[in-house]
């Protein structure tokens, strides 16, 4: 039996997905890179904005369709758009059988048993569970250089734009002992970086009754043997502490980025958003992150067309986002959202409007990166190197440890390991260099 599985949204998704693959190969399945040969099509899906919801849609439509060619294949949606739609999803003769919610997702071998037995749909939406022992008692898959290790599900913050608090439910911190054992078993296998996830990691700790703090997990996991790199995100802006600047600074695992989104760059909508901080408070941030540890990358999310956002809003948010000079971004046009506070409002942004403001905004914040990547031509940097790149005979792709890919010349044998690379030519995505004798 064959499973295909398609993931949308965000490094969580990935790291269920991933989840999800082992749990079925521990039941006999066999994955197969072709939607149409498996048996089993998952739909791993994405609320945070229409786009991704839409997406899904089209997708059901095209499996609906092929439905009578594959007499007895089974389609399961899970993920964010399963916990918000839930039996709907099933019900309006979508052809979907199994539908699982983000803290169910761990039962889909039984799932599918149930389904196959002619149960139709199954549908399991309960939020009291944690999957991730699940991800422990994980059967050893194949070896991966980088892993993702979530340390903490859910969010509580009700930022008034987001629906991830309403899909992924109430912040869970692991215990980390059990992350631990999870990096050493991924490490054991030859991983060499984790990236550590979270809506926000920097509230882990906060609901464990042992109250460990983030700063002291990231040194914990700096004493994994073998473990080269450690990663986290994403980051709210307002949990940043000395702790986490220090444990930056002092160990070298952890990399030299962090991803803290801003979203917006003044305080009415910083305050509407309910985001908690002031571009002030924000800027203050960023000012001790670069003292600390000079060189780090801040990489960020903005949002434009939030509801009331004027001309005048947009303009002044341009302006600090060129003063703060941020390496790299992810930008969104706001995209409202059933049931969120913000979606309510009357003073909506037309959609033409919040289009304009976002190639504005890309326009700028590119530039910028460029500029930015330029200021490191000619420094040399230590590079994961992650195998051959996507174009380019004889080409290898690696990240610094600011997480800025670079391209360079070098034999396939370094592969999984350390180089150093002097950076060369800078561009939107990275850098072009070439490798040093060691
Ligand atoms: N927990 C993360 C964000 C997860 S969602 C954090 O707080 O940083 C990833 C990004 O999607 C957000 O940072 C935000 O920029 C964007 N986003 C969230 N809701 C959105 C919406 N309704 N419309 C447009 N973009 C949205
Ligand atoms: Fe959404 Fe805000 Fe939570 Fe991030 S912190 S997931 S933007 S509610
Ligand atoms: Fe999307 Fe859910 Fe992640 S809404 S961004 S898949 S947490």
């Amino acid at each position: 039996m064959k499973y295909h599985i398609i993931t949308f949204g965000c490094q969580m998704n990935e790291a269920d997905s991933s989840l999800m693959a082992a749990l079925l190969e521990a039941a006999g399945w066999e994955a197969c890179a072709r939607r149409d040969e498996a048996d089993l099509v998952v739909v791993n899906t994405c609320s945070v904005r229409e786009k991704p919801e839409h997406k899904v849609d089209s997708l059901l439509g095209e499996l609906r369709k092929g439905r009578d060619e594959h007499a007895g294949r089974l389609v399961a949606v899970t993920g964010c758009m399963a916990q918000r739609e839930g039996e709907e999803l099933a019900r309006r003769g979508r052809g979907v059988d199994i539908v699982l919610g983000t803290r169910s997702f761990h039962h889909l071998a039984e799932a599918v048993e149930r389904a196959r037995g002619g149960e139709r749909p199954v549908v399991m939406l309960g939020m009291e569970e944690d999957p991730s022992p699940a991800r422990c008692a994980m059967t050893p898959g194949k070896s991966v250089l980088k892993a993702f290790v979530p340390i903490i599900l859910g969010c509580t913050n009700f930022c008034s734009y987001c629906i991830v608090p309403y899909v992924r439910g109430g912040e869970k911190s692991r215990p980390a002992e059990e992350i631990r054992g999870e990096v050493e078993s991924l490490v054991s296998r030859g991983a060499r970086e984790v990236t550590l996830l979270g809506q926000n990691v920097l509230a882990y700790g906060r609901d464990l009754d042992s109250g460990g703090a983030f700063a002291d997990l990231l040194g914990d996991l700096s004493e994994v043997e073998g473990l080269w790199r450690i990663r986290y995100t994403t980051c709210h802006p307002r949990d940043v502490r000395r702790e986490l600047i220090e444990v930056m600074r002092d160990q070298p695992q952890v990399c030299e980025h962090i991803h803290l989104p801003i979203q917006a760059g003044t305080d009415k909508l910083l305050g509407e958003m309910n985001r908690g901080y002031t571009v002030e408070q924000y800027r203050r941030v960023v000012d001790e992150l670069r003292a600390g540890v000079p060189g780090m990358a801040i990489t960020t999310d903005m949002m434009v067309g939030f509801p009331g956002e004027t001309a005048d809003d947009f303009e002044s948010s341009l302006r600090l986002y060129e003063t703060i000079r941020f390496d790299a971004a992810f930008m969104f046009a706001y995209s409202p959202r059933p049931g969120t506070k913000a979606a309510q409002r009357e003073d909506q942004v037309p959609r033409n409007v919040r289009l304009e403001r976002l190639h504005r905004l890309i326009e700028v914040q590119n530039r910028i990166t460029v500029e930015r990547n330029r200021e490191e031509i000619g420094n040399v940097v230590e590079v994961l190197v992650e195998g051959p790149a996507e174009k380019g005979e004889g080409l290898l792709v690696g990240r610094g440890s600011n997480n800025k890919l670079v391209v360079f010349r070098g034999s396939g044998e370094l592969a999984g390991r350390l180089g150093s690379v002097r950076l060369t030519e800078a561009h939107l995505w990275g850098f072009r260099g070439e490798a040093l004798q060691a």
